[in-house]
């Protein structure tokens, strides 16, 4: 199979110095791409703002936005079977970016916003018989929130995990997720124990494989 995997935060700059970001330090999709490539496939990594190093055979481009990701991606996902989604995409970024550092006194104190791209829902008219998976970090209620979002964005599998959790989420080696998928309009729900981060990446590796295998 031939995988487009996004992985990390996307920065949203104000000026040159400051940025809106989050947590994610991309080790999720750094081992979705190192599991997959180990498995065979040709893997590329669209990866966000991070200090990893690029997995052995996995060809990776770097990127700074959610609009730089929206790019990436786009461009070569003609060239996929799949995309799978880990990236923590800012869902905002400055309605206005300058050029130079912002003075502390001549600064508004509050920041004008405006939405960012959604990766997924926007190429979801291209998606054709790719295979599309999201991941939800959540600290609600992970289940709603993951099932919610596999509807809308209409994804073929959903990675639900509490974020919340000390053992699971940001800058953590394990994750402890839930698969929620739909067959035939009905919900499929896989728990799966504690695992590291490359154990879950196995799983959904191996899901992928299986699902392409069903399909064809
Ligand atoms: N995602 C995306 N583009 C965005 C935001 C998110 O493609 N601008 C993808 C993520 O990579 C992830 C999935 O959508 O695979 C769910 O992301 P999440 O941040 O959990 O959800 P949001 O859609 O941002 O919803 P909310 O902020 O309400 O939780």
């Amino acid at each position: 199979m031939k995988l487009l995997v996004t992985a990390g935060p996307t920065r949203e700059y104000l000026d040159p110095v400051r940025f809106l970001s989050n947590r994610s330090t991309g080790k999720m999709g750094f081992a979705v791409a190192r599991a997959a490539a180990a498995r065979g496939h040709l893997v590329t990594l669209v990866a966000g703002p991070v200090s990893l190093p690029t997995p052995g055979g996995v060809r990776r481009v770097d990127i700074v936005s959610a609009r730089d990701m929206l790019a990436a991606v786009k461009r070569r996902l003609r060239f996929a079977d799949a995309l799978v989604m880990t990236a923590a995409v800012a869902d905002w970024r400055p309605a206005s970016v300058s050029s130079v550092k912002l003075k502390k006194l001549g600064m508004d104190r509050v920041l004008a916003l405006e939405p960012n791209p959604d990766v997924l829902q926007t190429l979801r008219p291209c998606k054709g018989g790719r295979l599309f998976v999201g991941f939800a970090a959540e600290t609600g209620d992970p289940l709603r929130e993951a099932e919610r979002k596999l509807r809308v964005k209409g994804l073929d599998l959903i990675v639900a995990n509490d974020v919340s959790r000390p053992d699971s989420g940001f800058a953590v080696d394990t994750n402890k997720v839930t698969f929620l998928s739909l067959a035939g309009g009905s919900l499929q729900r896989l728990d799966l124990p504690l695992l590291t981060k490359d154990e879950v990446a196995a799983r959904l590796v191996e899901w992928l494989e299986q699902k392409r295998s069903e399909e064809a």
